[in-house]
């Protein structure tokens, strides 16, 4: 048996001020779909944002796509107003900005408990500061207690590059010890990890490039800025075929009669353990749920 997963490979990141842009990402095959009401927006936007926010998540027809809101920081002007309204049209989750200690989480949790908001809304958390770095194993120790509702770290790279002085470039060497710590962070408590964006939105090898370096960190996807960056990222970011037919193989080799009290066995000449089971379960899932997914081709791509 294996479990449903929740594939989170592409998450698009859609200024709430772009009424296009909004109705276009209802038809990209990405996974899941960030409203911002935050960064991308100028202040003299924020209000038409967070209305256009709202009443596209309450008219719904984002199909299997996760659909996720972006609020301001609650300290300033606009994050409480925008935090009321996104708990009042119930997306899949509230995206917190510049997370940077547990305090954050457990703040935002009561305002939504006390606003009635829908059990279904889980809060996704930006670590993207020093702090929130140092932080992160305090931060998702919040997971556990479901009343917290948390359920994901996703990367602020931009903001972390600014924060620190340090440069993206040679492979993100300076930020990998960062993405590495929240990672580790993040799995000790069962949660969910996204990469930081990557701006050249022109720049296919290069993008395709983060991609790969993403995954072989262990993230479960990136977010994106534009249409074009969405299927590349499904690509690098889905189980490949010999990843699928590989899990298969160590499934039914568990379920074979003589294997049932076995601890390690050996699959085609390779040492295979308990563990690696839980592996790929995991990868058949994921893949299960990918094939269940209809796919929406757009002509443009
Ligand atoms: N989501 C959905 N659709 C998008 C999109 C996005 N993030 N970015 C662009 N599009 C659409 C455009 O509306 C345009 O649609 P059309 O061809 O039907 O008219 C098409 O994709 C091509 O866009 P393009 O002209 O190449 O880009 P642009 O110059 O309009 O915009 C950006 C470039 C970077 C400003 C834009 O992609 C963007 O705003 N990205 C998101 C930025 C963001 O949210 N940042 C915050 C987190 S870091
Ligand atoms: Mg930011």
């Amino acid at each position: 048996m294996t479990l449903p997963m929740k594939p989170r490979r592409s998450v698009l990141y859609v200024p709430g001020d772009k009424e296009h842009a909004l109705e276009k990402a209802k038809t990209l095959p990405t996974d899941s779909i960030i409203i911002d009401l935050e960064d991308s927006v100028a202040p003299a936007n924020k209000e038409l944002a967070r209305k256009q926010a709202a009443a596209i998540v309450r008219e719904g027809g984002f199909g299997t796509r996760e659909v996720v809101i972006r609020v301001n920081p609650l300290e300033t002007p606009w994050g409480m107003v925008d935090l009321h309204a996104a708990i009042a049209v119930a997306p899949d989750a509230i995206l917190i900005p510049k997370v940077s200690q547990p305090g954050d989480i457990l703040g935002t949790a009561k305002v939504v408990k006390a606003a009635d908001g829908n059990p279904r809304t889980r809060l996704w958390a930006m670590i993207e500061t020093p702090m929130g770095i140092i932080n992160a194993r305090e931060i998702a120790a919040c997971a556990p207690d479901q009343d917290n509702r948390l359920a994901c770290f996703v990367l602020g790279t931009n903001d972390l590059l600014k924060e620190s002085r340090a440069r993206s470039s040679n492979r993100r060497f300076a930020v990998v010890p960062w993405l590495a710590m929240t990672l580790v962070a993040a799995r000790a408590y069962g949660l969910d990890v996204i990469d930081g964006v990557y701006n050249d939105f022109r720049d296919d090898s290069g993008f395709r490039a983060e991609c790969e370096h993403g995954r072989t960190l262990g993230m479960d996807g990136k977010t994106l800025i534009h249409p074009s960056q969405v299927i590349p990222c499904n690509e690098v970011f889905s189980p490949t075929d010999e990843e699928i037919d590989w899990a298969k193989k160590i499934i039914r080799a568990f379920e074979e009669p003589e294997n049932a009290r076995k601890g390690v066995i050996t699959v085609e000449g390779r040492m295979v353990e308990r563990l690696h089971l839980v592996m790929a379960k995991r990868v058949a899932a994921i893949a299960d749920s990918i094939a269940a997914r209809s796919r929406v081709e757009e002509p443009w791509f």
